[in-house]
């Protein structure tokens, strides 16, 4: 190795072997575990899209419980769901400092998605995270025969609205210098196709969302700021209730097209993506991380 080379260091070094090598040398140090410390997201902010419910309530939920200050969820109602307040109330009761707050947007519209940005940021005076889970699934339409605005529409939401979400937190991440991590929900959808599922729209926006991640990570890697897709598989929501209580039938195929042999629960995805906004990720930019009960691996 050359003797220019300079390694970076870790914000909470000595951490892992070096902490131990300098324990060695020095009896009076008494060893501690710092794994933990490396999730915790001490006084971050960050957004998420499409957090009324689901997967990016449930995502809010994960990043308030580690420690994070402040988790905006920006989605389309006027007043957020009942499953919000209540989750709002239990991130009060944990007594942790955190908050949990709530901002009615179309993540269509980029220029006000900028400007809610800014106003949290000249609140907070930083901007860490942006988990941008707001995306739209059609009914079974064949290929053939889709129709020019359903497929804008899918295309406006799940491709437009997803680069308008990072957008936002990424200029705010870029304002205050301190990188970021934002985390852009795809979809194993982006790389296989859901068999015998007419969903062409849903199918070609999810990989427009793996190669914006790709993209954007090369863009910002310099800025500190990383961008990653996650992947899931299926996972019940209300997105796939809308199948599933149609077509009952449906929870078997699903369950069998994995290994595990179910579909997932959407707290499955708490931890990956308290890793992918944390410290515990840092050389961690332009992946994408598949969570889909290895249904890819069939
Ligand atoms: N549930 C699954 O099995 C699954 C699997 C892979 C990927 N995903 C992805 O995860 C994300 C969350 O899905 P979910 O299952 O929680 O679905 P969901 O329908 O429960 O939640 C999606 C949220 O996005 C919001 N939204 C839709 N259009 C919006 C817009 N224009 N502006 C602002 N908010 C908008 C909705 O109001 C809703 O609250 C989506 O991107 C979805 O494609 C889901």
């Amino acid at each position: 190795m050359s003797s220019s080379f300079v390694q970076s260091v870790s914000p909470l070094a000595p951490i892992g072997v070096n902490a131990a090598i300098e324990a060695a040398a020095n009896p009076d140090i008494k060893p501690s575990s710092k794994i933990f410390d490396e999730f915790a997201l001490t006084d971050r902010v960050g957004i998420v899209s499409g957090g009324n419910r689901g997967l990016g309530l449930e995502m809010a939920l994960a990043l308030c419980e580690a420690g994070a200050r402040a988790i905006y969820c920006l989605d389309l109602p006027e007043k957020p769901s009942e499953d919000w307040v209540k989750t709002k109330e239990y991130v009060e009761r944990m007594g942790n400092g955190s908050r949990l707050e709530y901002i009615s947007v179309d993540v269509t519209d980029q220029a006000k998605l900028w400007e809610i940005g800014e106003e949290i940021g000249n609140k907070e005076q930083r901007m860490d995270i942006c988990i941008a889970a707001a995306g739209i699934l059609k009914t079974h339409t064949d290929c053939l025969e889709y129709p020019a605005q359903q497929f804008q529409d899918v295309m406006n939401v799940n491709v437009n609205g997803v680069l308008f979400t990072a957008q936002t937190a990424g200029r705010q991440m870029a304002r205050f210098g301190n990188g970021g991590s934002i985390i852009l929900i795809a979809s194993m959808s982006g790389t296989i196709t859901n068999r015998d599922h007419a969903w062409v729209s849903y199918n070609t926006s999810k990989s427009a969302v793996l190669q914006m991640g790709r993209s954007m990570a090369c863009e910002l890697g310099t800025k500190n700021i990383r961008v990653n897709t996650l992947s899931p598989g299926h996972i019940y929501t209300k997105m796939t209730a809308q199948y599933l209580e149609k077509q009952p039938h449906l929870l078997e195929k699903w369950s069998n097209s994995n290994p595990i042999g179910r579909i997932g629960r959407s707290d499955e995805l708490r931890g990956v993506v308290v890793w992918l906004a944390s410290s515990a990720s840092t050389f961690c930019t332009g992946s994408d991380i598949l969570v889909n009960g290895g249904h890819h691996a069939w």
